[in-house]
């Protein structure tokens, strides 16, 4: 871990006109000369590892699990934890305030709910998930960050335990018809996009938003889950996977937003923010709620159907 600090700030110091960010490597996105195909070779021993995110979810290769139960949103429902939101360069962050935490949902512990942040193309017609769904690209992706709440708040620790963090992934779909500014909580949320277009800008957030007001919507017993990584340098893989079935419906204004408001670096000429997501890296085993049940059924039908059958034949032969 020192050794791989050091090389990092050597590559920063070696990168002339960087957003270098205190001691992390220079990286980016979907550029022709930078992109994520460098990471395994600027930010190894994690970025070339073999439980890397995002993936591409084949649905049907999905297992069921029955550990996969309903989770509790401790705080979710408080309209006053987004404590402040920020634009890093690379995404839009919220700083959660302390108190919001998950557990149940086949994870071993309580997880303190510490951030979000989101990913995104180039407006609603660019998709810019990092999951996929048999290879379908949402126009975005949020993901709350939560971090195992033994370890109280230490992402050193967090980053170093193969479960240490739990990342909530939701999609994000356009909103169909022609509705604007929907839903209000997110009306409310990109309502500070304008305050903060330049990297390492950042505001408080007074407006009253809830976390349940910005997931309205999806029904929260239904997720794929998987071990893998952080999906942006370093990638520690230190992460317990939940991506959510149904997505967000939001209007497609308030999504093309993100990708003409923001810019990546502190200069107001700089390019704005898009195609903020990691490509899809190798495959995980999947697992997600009584899958079984399709066979299940399969297996009632094919009995009911044989029986329909046998008693046809048996009647053709009277
Ligand atoms: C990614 O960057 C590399 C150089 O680092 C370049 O050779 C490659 O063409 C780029 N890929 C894309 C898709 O732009
Ligand atoms: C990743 O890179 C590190 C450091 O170069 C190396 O030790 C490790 O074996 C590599 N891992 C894989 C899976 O190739
Ligand atoms: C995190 O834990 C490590 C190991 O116990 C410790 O060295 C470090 O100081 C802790 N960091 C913080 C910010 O508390
Ligand atoms: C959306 O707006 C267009 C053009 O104004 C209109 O033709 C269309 O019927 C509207 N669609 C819906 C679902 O309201
Ligand atoms: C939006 O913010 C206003 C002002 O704080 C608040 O009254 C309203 O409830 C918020 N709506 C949602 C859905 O977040
Ligand atoms: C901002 O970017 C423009 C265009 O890339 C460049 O000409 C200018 O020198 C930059 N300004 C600063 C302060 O870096
Ligand atoms: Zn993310």
């Amino acid at each position: 871990m020192k050794w791989f600090v050091v090389a990092a700030v050597a590559v920063c110091l070696l990168v002339p006109n960087s957003h270098c960010a205190s001691n992390t490597v220079d990286w980016c996105y979907h550029d022709s000369s930078c992109n994520d195909s460098t990471w395994p070779t600027i930010a190894a021993p994690f970025c070339n590892g073999t439980r890397q995110s995002p993936i591409n979810i084949v649905s049907a290769s999905a297992t069921g699990n029955a550990d996969l139960t309903a989770f509790t949103f401790e705080n979710y429902n408080d309209n006053s934890v987004l404590e402040k939101i920020e634009n890093t360069g690379k995404t839009v962050k919220v700083a959660i305030k302390t108190g919001v935490k998950i557990s149940g949902g086949g994870l071993s512990e309580s997880y303190d709910s510490l951030q979000f942040h989101l990913h995104w193309g180039s407006g609603s017609s660019v998709p810019g998930s990092e999951h996929t769904v048999d290879g379908k690209r949402y126009p975005m992706e949020l993901h709350i960050v939560n971090s195992k709440s033994s370890l109280n708040g230490n992402t050193t620790l967090a980053v170093a335990d193969s479960t240490g963090l739990a990342a909530l992934g939701f999609f994000i779909e356009v909103m169909s018809g022609n509705a604007t500014g929907q839903p209000a909580s997110w009306k409310n949320l990109t309502s500070y996009l304008s305050s903060i277009p330049l990297s390492g800008d950042s505001t408080t957030i007074k407006l009253a938003i809830s976390l349940d007001d910005l997931l309205e919507g999806v029904d929260r017993t239904k997720y794929y889950r998987y071990l893998g990584s952080l999906t942006t340098p370093s990638c520690n893989e230190a992460v317990v996977w939940t991506v959510f079935k149904d997505p967000i419906m939001v209007s497609k204004d308030l999504i093309d937003l993100f990708s003409t408001t923001l810019r990546i670096s502190s200069n107001s000429s700089s390019p704005l923010m898009v195609n903020v997501y990691r490509n899809v890296q190798s495959a995980q085993p999947v697992t997600t709620q009584h899958s079984g049940c399709g066979s299940i059924t399969a297996t009632v039908t094919s009995y009911f159907l044989g029986l329909a059958l046998s008693f046809m034949l048996a009647t053709s032969w009277n």
